[in-house]
């Protein structure tokens, strides 16, 4: 398998890839033109974006890139800050859409499924492309793959959980051991680690918060899902990564693949210049 920031690069992961527009990567070699797709059913595109990066003055660009229907949602948000975060999250979606296929950033239409995850309508016949996007303090996110079931989480390191009280009633025994056990300097990354994943993982599924999160576990180390009743999904399908991509944020991701070991995953800071340009074009 090979991946474009792993685990134990990710303080690198920053380093390598957001200050080095050149760095490895199928993504690096500029956005796809004229038909051209750079995904496929093999690789996995991942954009992230702090909202520390985005200057005053970029705001209205990055609203251009949404849809009239999520900037009409965009205005309701209370808080400035949420407004903010939202359109950061559809206009990198929107954005990582166009830079890998080749389409206008204004021209992507989704469905919302059941559980209200929202899937993008693709032309019949042809490949089905999938995203997923999250958002939370000062940073959004976005990942795109080819047929396969995605999801992705973002949380904010320093926000004040009452961790050992959720992971009781919400994580899976082992899990919560691990939580309750932690030290105090180590229990929020425990949890959060913990958290992001399953996110990710009910994310990719589409069921959301409709599925209990104790049914199933993670090792943490080995990033590696197991199912309470082991017919329930196959835990070699499923394909996890996580990362730190900030000093304040955890990010996990989610991908259902039948090889992992063909799977490619690049994972980058967004272009704010790319997005800038979309929105001037
Ligand atoms: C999906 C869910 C886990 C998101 O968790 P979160 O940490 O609060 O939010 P994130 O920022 O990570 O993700 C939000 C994004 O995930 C996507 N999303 C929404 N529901 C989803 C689902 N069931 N599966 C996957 N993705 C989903 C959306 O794009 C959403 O962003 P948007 O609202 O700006 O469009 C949680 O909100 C949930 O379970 N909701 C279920 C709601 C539900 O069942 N509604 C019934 C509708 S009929």
């Amino acid at each position: 398998m090979r991946r474009i920031g792993e685990d134990g690069e990710i303080l690198n992961l920053q380093k390598t890839l957001s200050n080095n527009p050149d760095a490895e990567g199928f993504l690096s070699h500029g956005p796809a033109t004229g038909g051209t797709s750079l995904i496929d059913r093999d690789r996995v595109a991942v954009w992230w974006l702090p909202l520390e990066r985005v200057g005053e003055a970029d705001w209205p660009s990055l609203e251009a890139l949404l849809s009239a229907e999520e900037r009409t949602r965009a205005e309701r948000f209370h808080f400035e800050r949420d407004r903010k975060v939202y359109i950061a999250a559809h206009a990198a979606c929107r954005g990582l859409l166009t830079y890998c296929l080749a389409e206008p950033a204004d021209s992507w239409r989704f469905s919302v499924e059941d559980h209200g995850k929202p899937e993008l309508i693709c032309p019949e016949g042809g490949p089905r492309f999938r995203v997923n996007i999250s958002h939370t303090r000062d940073f959004a996110a976005a990942a795109l793959t080819q047929d396969h079931d995605i999801g992705i989480d973002v949380e904010w390191l320093q926000r004040s959980a009452e961790t050992e009280g959720l992971a009781r009633r919400m994580f899976a025994e082992s899990e919560c051991r691990q939580v309750v056990e932690a030290s105090d300097a180590e229990k929020l990354d425990i949890f959060l680690g913990f958290w992001t994943l399953k996110e990710a993982y009910v994310k990719a599924i589409g069921k959301g918060l409709s599925q209990p999160l104790d049914a199933f576990s993670f090792d943490l180390n080995a990033a590696s899902i197991s199912f309470r009743d082991s017919s329930a999904d196959d835990p070699d399908c499923w394909f996890f990564e996580r990362c730190r991509p900030g000093p304040e944020h955890l990010m996990a991701l989610a991908v259902r693949h039948p090889d992992k070991t063909r799977l490619t995953v690049d994972t980058r800071q967004a272009p704010l210049d790319y997005l800038l340009d979309l929105a001037r074009a």
